[in-house]
């Protein structure tokens, strides 16, 4: 079988098309959806992730307020900037792009984010409210996933889904998002890590393997089912002299040989990492509007 390759730049397009739309509509009702943005260090990739998402806000209209702060940052002055964005009323959304440096804990930091502008969903009480099926913020990788397979119109319901990665960002809350009750999820979830005995009996029973371990092409051909749905979530810098970067982006899934087998497949990039971005957009608009008390 030869894969059907799904776009996620052509689905965060229409996405972002809607967004434009609501964002549009507030600004009418005098509304303007703001995203507070810390960076902490020079770490090259968060840099350029950074820049994208802000690049993403101004497409779609959220103004962004950029904070770029140096890698000697204390922990006390990073908390008292997050402090500050909490009580900022023109600030709907609160992003401390991860991994911050060594001496500052990352998770003093996320707790210190109020829920309400936890546009990240990695706020404890925003895991604990996942978890428990309650409203909140989804966290943007795990629910660009979902919303890929929806708006592909792929189902979950019934289907054994294997997640290779248990961490807080993805593996854990995109198993625990498929493992709801609601159409676009009700899966049978799998999680498997470096503690898992055979991966490769595991992901041969999957009907859909989301790949988070962030090792380069970890999923090879002869781990997937023919037939199988197969979602990239890795983006591994590879060093590579031909490109002006000195590197390529390469996903956790050996794309060119398991796009032999599969039925669909996300590619890197331009698969699940526009989604990420395109669903943080989601989350900065819902929070504007919730904070104004429009429905
Ligand atoms: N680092 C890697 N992914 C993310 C993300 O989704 N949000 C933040 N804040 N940091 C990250």
């Amino acid at each position: 079988m030869l894969a059907e390759i799904i776009s996620g730049n052509e689905i965060s397009q229409d996405i972002r098309t809607e967004l434009k739309l609501e964002v549009q509509k507030l600004k009418e009702k005098g509304i303007v959806p703001g995203l507070g943005v810390i960076l902490v260090g020079d770490d090259p990739a968060s840099r350029s992730y950074v820049t994208a998402k802000e690049r993403d806000c101004e497409e779609v209209g959220i103004y962004s307020d950029d904070n770029r702060l140096p890698e000697t940052t204390s922990e006390a002055d990073l908390l008292a900037l997050v402090e500050k964005m909490n009580n900022d009323p023109k600030i709907h959304g609160i992003l401390v792009q991860l991994p911050v440096p060594k001496h500052i804990d990352s998770d003093k930091v996320l707790n210190a984010i109020s829920p309400e502008k936890d546009v990240d969903g990695f706020h404890p009480i925003n895991v604990g409210r996942m978890v428990t099926g309650q409203e909140a913020f989804l966290p943007c990788t795990p629910n660009g996933v979902l919303e890929m397979l929806k708006r592909k119109g792929l189902e979950t319901s019934g289907k054994k889904v294997v997640v290779v990665g248990r961490s807080n960002i993805v593996g854990k809350p995109v198993a625990n998002l498929l493992l709801g009750r609601g159409k676009n999820a009700n899966a049978t979830v799998t999680i498997c890590h470096t503690g898992t005995a055979d991966l490769k009996a595991e992901t041969l029973q999957a009907d859909i393997i989301i790949a988070a371990a962030g090792q380069p092409n970890m999923i090879k051909a002869d781990m997937v089912r023919e037939g199988a749905i197969v979602i990239d979530v890795g983006v591994n810098r590879i060093e590579d002299s031909s490109k002006k970067s000195g590197f390529r982006l390469c996903g956790d899934v050996e794309f060119d040989t398991v796009k032999e087998k599969a039925s669909y497949i996300t590619p890197v990039p331009g698969g699940v990492g526009p989604m990420t971005r395109t669903m943080l957009l989601f989350n900065i608009v819902k929070s504007a509007k919730k904070h104004n008390g429009v429905k």
